[in-house]
């Protein structure tokens, strides 16, 4: 499959959603594209890759859109949750309970309760709340699936902030320390049915990755020798998610399709195969499945610098513009009417956005042709990890959310107004 949405299709459709009356140029300075087809291909080989009987989830924060979330639903996934909203969300989009996955290292007695009471899977983060739910679980029948969370310490990836699996992680428990202890609380609660990880999250090398895996097999082994005498063992192993994108187009992603062999063959190895697996994906599904187009209000070309000062900024990428350097989009740019503007000659523009802080600087020093007032910037795979980490700070309105699917254009999600800006700071 391709790995991007080229921008001649990009371009096509902005200028078909402006000609249908889906964009409106003045109001709507900032659209974020969604690509269902994208989606719906990734899902197919996400499938293809990994043991028929894997339950895939998509991680809710990715993207919590309910139509993405209804059409992932409709594709076969179920979702993970990372907090109360989102497990709300979840329910809206029409999942059934026992399709979705509460992970969370902040659950409530009463989130818990209400997962417990609808038969939701929980994952567990600590000890400490698996003591929480054994106390629930005395007075609240549940058919919930428990899991506990593990901290594999294979290492960190590139990305300290998003990389899980060093010797301390605020996630999971540490299972070279905690070894003994883990493998007594599945002895001691016959509910426990199934070890939880997620190592990290882009940055994190596939060989990383699957370090971890075997490290999750290796305990699951041990605690089912133990429990052999029970007539038990671990029922489902929840790898989470964590597999990098690419954002260069010149680069190739890592392939899932080796990632599910690989997978495959360490359970192999464990002698594990029956083992459920679970996945918990969210940049691979999502990330490249989206585009934002922002328009061009000002192009200010002074003698030294050049500065495009755009609608999308820290308001909408928002580990972009805190962790400069970390974090790169590709670029294009598009005219009023959504064709590609090349050309050999290339100018240099730190791309800033709208906000009040000197830091809202999207990308730097990116080289495109010369833009003008009201052209697009084309901000390239952004359909996840973006407009959820929305913030309000300067209480700009959250944009319009477009989706296409079959060569068809629909909305969404509407342009906020300023009823609604009014009724959030209310
Ligand atoms: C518990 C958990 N599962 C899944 C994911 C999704 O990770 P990714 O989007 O890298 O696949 C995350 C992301 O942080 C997570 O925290």
């Amino acid at each position: 499959m391709n790995h991007f949405i080229p921008i001649k299709s990009i371009g096509q459709s902005f200028n078909e959603c402006i000609h249908c009356g889906l964009i409106d140029p003045e109001k709507d300075t900032t659209i974020i594209f969604y690509d269902n087809d994208f989606l719906k291909a990734k899902i197919k080989e996400l499938k293809e890759s990994f043991p028929n009987s894997t339950i895939h989830t998509s991680a809710v924060k990715a993207n919590p859109l309910i139509k993405i979330l209804e059409k992932s639903k409709a594709l076969g996934l179920g979702a993970e949750v990372a907090s109360e909203g989102e497990l709300f969300l979840a329910q809206k989009a029409g999942f059934r309970n026992e399709k979705i996955i509460f992970d969370s290292p902040a659950k409530t007695k009463a989130e818990l309760t209400y997962a417990l009471q609808n038969d939701i899977h929980i994952n567990a983060d600590s000890l400490m709340e698996l003591d929480r739910i054994a106390r629930l679980k005395q007075t609240i029948p549940s058919a919930s699936l428990v899991g506990l969370r593990i901290n594999p310490q294979v290492g960190t990836g590139k990305i300290a902030s998003t990389s899980l699996a060093g010797k301390y992680s605020k996630f999971g428990v540490p299972v070279k320390d905690y070894r003994d202890k883990i493998i007594k609380y599945f002895k001691a609660h016959d509910w426990l049915n199934g070890i939880h990880m997620h190592i990290g999250s882009q940055g994190c090398e596939m060989q990383l990755l699957l370090k971890g895996i075997e490290k999750g097999l290796q305990i699951i082994k041990e605690i089912n020798n133990t429990l052999k005498s029970e007539n038990r063992k671990v029922e489902f192993f929840d790898i989470g998610g964590g597999l990098p994108v690419s954002y260069h187009h010149n680069q190739h992603p890592p392939d899932i399709k080796i990632y599910g062999q690989e997978i495959k063959s360490l359970l192999k190895k464990y002698n594990l195969e029956n083992l459920r697996l679970i996945t918990e994906f969210g940049r691979y599904l999502h990330v490249n499945s989206g585009y934002i187009l922002t328009k061009v209000e000002y192009a200010k070309h002074y003698p030294n610098d050049n500065t495009l000062i755009v609608h999308a900024g820290a308001d909408l990428l928002l580990r972009e513009c805190l962790n400069p350097g970390q974090w790169y989009h590709e670029i294009s740019l598009l005219n009023k009417d959504g064709n590609h503007k090349k050309s050999k000659t290339l100018k240099e523009y730190q791309i800033a956005g709208p906000l009040c802080f000197a830091n809202d600087i999207v990308a730097r020093d990116v080289k495109i042709p010369e833009a003008c007032e009201g052209d697009y910037l084309v901000i390239h795979d952004t359909g996840g990890y973006t407009f959820g980490m929305w913030s309000k700070y300067v209480s700009r309105m959250f944009p319009k959310i477009i989706g296409k699917e079959s060569n068809h254009y629909f909305v969404i999600k509407e342009r906020e107004t300023v009823k609604d800006i009014v009724r959030f700071w209310s």
